[in-house]
């Protein structure tokens, strides 16, 4: 086990413990040894039907929903004893945007046990040092194009592949595509170069983040194991990496996140805290946040739009309209004029821009993230100068739920109308302030030719039956099976 894992991440005695010598039997050790054992079983099997109550509610939103409508009538800010629930998205967006007063850290460490990543740290000048960092690796222009193209290139593969007409999304689809953004873009191999072992993993990763499941359970044993590996393997590729920079080889690298760091590192001049750890936390990081979450984003929009035959219909003119506009610019030649390429750019900008909405309308009635909490260190203030303000308390656990603030009828006039026409700034999927995503171009990027790829599917619905549910493994979906009309698809394929 390499001294870089950090303890939390192994089971069995801490280290430096001595291994004591065996207990000798007698009838009372056992016996209570037995009693013991039952009780934790006991205790256990209730921690875990706690944990599946609670991924239920995470998954199928009917409940919050209900609840999040009549406390936002009765008590738009409610206390229940240490917990406080807003249902405005204006305090929604004042708690997120008091990065002091509403801290993360606390509440998101046990999900995060590979050491601190930038959701940990709760010191505000820190937290925008790291980053900063980050983003200062990140190549604007140019990312977005290779994540677009990473995931359009598995889509294509994955579809062309799909028998009978039958899709599962999340197995063959969602997750073979952004096991392709951790290779391609992340500079994270799939582990022990199984795809299925890292799906596995990104699901187990994501899962601890979102619903954090009992110590000594399955998912939570999974979990670690997935990590440990995950960490060997980062040291490993970082070591390669850094060798093969440190041997002016840097330019046989291919260009990616995990290169990108290391070069950095390696270029001198950083800060202290700025290390190989620091990398293996950071990558393990998007790992966990950047994965999962695109399937379960991308596997939640897609069966609203199935739900909605109309907007599915429109989407898919709107697709067809994407593809039409790229095609085009595509086939633009040398001679072609400045105002015509301009005006041909515009046409894709506005395809792209009209499918977003359908995107953002449809994750609304499902979001990836319907809830966010925030913990209060010090007695404050919400809602001051309105007529619903009240009194925090120090201690006091803050639920923050994109989906209250955006079913709030001030923010969403007829929330429960489908309007692909509200406006994009509304929304909070990816959250708001100082923590608003940092991946958010990924995932936008992803989601887009997932979406995309999968409505030039003709006669695209849901299978019968469970199969054409979202089907989770604690909060994240493992399968979700679709069906198209595999007749006429040569004809429309681009
Ligand atoms: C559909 C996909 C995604 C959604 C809806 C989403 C949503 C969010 C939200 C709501 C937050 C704020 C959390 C909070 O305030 O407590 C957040 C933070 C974050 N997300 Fe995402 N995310 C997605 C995908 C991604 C991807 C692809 C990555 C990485 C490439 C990523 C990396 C992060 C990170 C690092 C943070 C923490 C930012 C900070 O603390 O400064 N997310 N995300």
């Amino acid at each position: 086990m390499s001294t870089n894992v950090p303890d939390s991440m192994i089971e069995g005695p801490p280290r430096g413990a001595t291994a004591a010598a065996p207990p000798r039997r007698q009838w009372q050790a056992t016996d209570g040894g037995a009693l013991t054992r039952l009780w934790q079983k006991i205790s256990l099997a209730r921690q875990m039907a706690s944990y599946r109550f609670s991924s239920y509610i995470f998954c199928h939103l009917w409940f919050l929903k209900l609840a999040f409508t009549v406390l936002r009538r009765v008590r738009p800010i409610s206390i229940f004893g240490k917990l406080v629930v807003l249902t405005k998205m204006s305090d929604v967006r004042e708690v997120l945007g008091r990065f002091d007063d509403f801290t993360l850290g606390e509440v998101i460490e046990p999900g995060m046990p590979w050491g601190a990543f930038l959701m940990t740290v709760d010191w505000s000048e820190q937290h925008a040092r790291e980053r900063g960092l980050l983003q200062s690796v990140v190549k604007r222009e140019a990312d977005p194009q290779i994540i677009r193209k990473a995931v359009a290139d598995e889509c294509r593969e994955r579809i062309a592949a799909a028998a009978n007409g039958r899709i599962d999304m999340v197995a063959e689809l969602a997750e073979p595509a952004v096991i392709r953004i951790a290779a391609d873009y992340f500079g994270v191999a799939p582990l022990k170069n199984d795809k299925r072992r890292m799906a596995r993993a990104t699901r187990n990763l994501a899962g601890i983040i979102m619903v954090n499941p009992p110590v000594g359970s399955k998912p939570w044993i999974d979990s670690r194991d997935d990590m440990v590996a995950l960490t060997q393997q980062l040291l490993e590729q970082i070591a390669v990496v850094k060798s093969a920079i440190g041997a002016s080889h840097q330019n046989e690298l291919p260009d990616n996140l995990l290169t990108r760091l290391t070069a950095l590192l390696h270029a001198g001049g950083t800060p202290k805290w700025f290390d190989e750890d620091w990398i293996r936390r950071y990558l393990t990081g998007l790992v966990a946040t950047g994965l999962a979450t695109v399937v379960r984003g991308t596997s939640q929009m897609v069966d609203q739009l199935v739900a909605r035959p109309d907007a599915l219909k429109e989407a898919q003119l709107l697709a067809a309209a994407l593809d039409d506009a790229e095609a085009h610019e595509r086939r633009l030649t040398s001679s072609a004029s400045e105002i015509e390429r301009r005006s041909v750019a515009e046409r894709v900008a506005r395809s792209r821009n009209a499918l977003t909405h359908y995107i953002y309308e449809a994750l609304r009635f499902r979001p990836m993230l319907p809830l966010l909490v925030r913990d209060c260190p010090r007695e404050t203030i919400i809602a001051n100068g309105t007529g619903r303000v009240r009194i925090v308390l120090a201690g006091a656990r803050v639920l923050a739920a994109p989906l209250a603030a955006m079913f709030d009828p001030d923010a969403f006039p007829q929330p429960w109308r489908f309007d692909p026409q509200r406006p994009l700034e509304s929304y909070i999927h990816f959250g708001d302030g100082e923590r608003r995503c940092f991946g958010r171009y990924v995932a936008e990027n992803a989601l887009m030719e997932m979406v995309r790829a999968l409505l030039r599917l003709p006669g695209l619905a849901r299978a019968s039956g469970a199969e054409g549910q979202i089907r989770y493994e604690g909060p994240a979906p493992y399968s979700f099976v679709l069906t198209f009309n595999k007749q006429t698809i040569g004809t429309r394929e681009r």
